[in-house]
């Protein structure tokens, strides 16, 4: 089955910061779009304002944190538009931690939120990609899941990781259903989220600690997410794409 560049995506925390920009982006590549979140209206708000009447880009309430939200969302997208032949997880909550202080219950609900969202994502969406026979998977993996992390928690480095794993894992399972499945592992980028983790007597530091001198701009990754989820992207699989200014070479 081929499909033209009009496909229909899912994009998980895309209320704000990164999502946005990928939701942007892929609608403004033709595709209709799904914007998910928690913060819901905030989603909504993105939303209208690429399609004010609804009939190319929505947002719906999804929390990745629970498999039977994915169902619940694939059903409302195939009532609407069809089955997803896209899906990028990028929903995750970013905390710094003291190492040797982290508690139970911070690190399970960081690893729950970040991994278990992929995870299931890839697992119930992937299912539905595979029985139509084509998808695009793109999980937003993070450089803190490489290099153990530096500004960010060990619990966001430790699920980090972890999603490159699930990568690999769903890349190897769907290969042969025409689903690819990659990860993008960016460095700090020019977001809010950065700002609000790294204390702001500690940023300048960070940018300068960066072999490029600068943070990365967002609308590039959302153009990386572009590019692995084109049709022409067949041959891709299984990787991950590094962002990160040169902080991890490898
Ligand atoms: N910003 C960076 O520099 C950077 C660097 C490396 C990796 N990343 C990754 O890129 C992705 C996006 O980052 P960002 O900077 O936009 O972060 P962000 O915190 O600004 O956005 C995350 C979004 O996910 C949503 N979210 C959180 N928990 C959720 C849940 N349970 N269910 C549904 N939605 C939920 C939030 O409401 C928010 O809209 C994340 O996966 C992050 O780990 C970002």
């Amino acid at each position: 089955m081929t499909y033209s560049s009009k496909g229909i995506a899912v994009v998980t925390g895309a209320a704000g910061g990164m999502g946005s920009h990928i939701a942007r982006r892929l609608h403004a590549d033709g595709h209709r779009v799904l914007l998910t979140d928690i913060a819901v209206d905030a989603a909504d708000a993105v939303a209208r304002d690429l399609s004010p009447d609804g009939s190319t880009a929505r947002a719906v309430e999804l929390d990745v944190a629970h498999r039977e939200n994915f169902v619940t969302t694939l059903a409302d997208c195939e009532q609407v538009w069809g089955t997803p032949t896209i899906l990028v997880n990028n929903a995750a909550v970013t905390q710094a931690a003291d190492l040797m202080t982290l508690g139970e219950d911070d690190f399970n609900r960081v690893l729950t939120t970040n991994v278990d969202s992929v995870f299931f994502g890839c697992q119930v969406i992937g299912a539905a990609m595979a029985a139509q026979g084509y998808g695009r998977i793109v999980n937003m993996a993070s450089l803190a899941g490489q290099n153990g992390g530096t500004a960010t928690g060990a619990h966001y480095a430790t699920s980090k990781g972890g999603i490159l794993t699930v990568t690999k894992i769903f890349a190897r399972e769907l290969a042969g259903h025409g689903v690819t499945v990659n990860s993008i592992a960016p460095g700090p980028h020019d977001l809010p989220i950065v700002k609000a983790t790294v204390p702001p007597d500690r940023l300048d530091a960070v940018i300068a600690g960066i072999p490029v001198g600068r943070m990365g701009d967002p609308s590039f990754v959302a153009d990386m997410v572009a590019l692995l989820t084109a049709d022409n992207a067949h041959f891709v699989t299984g990787a991950c794409w590094d962002v990160n200014g040169g902080l991890y070479v490898r």
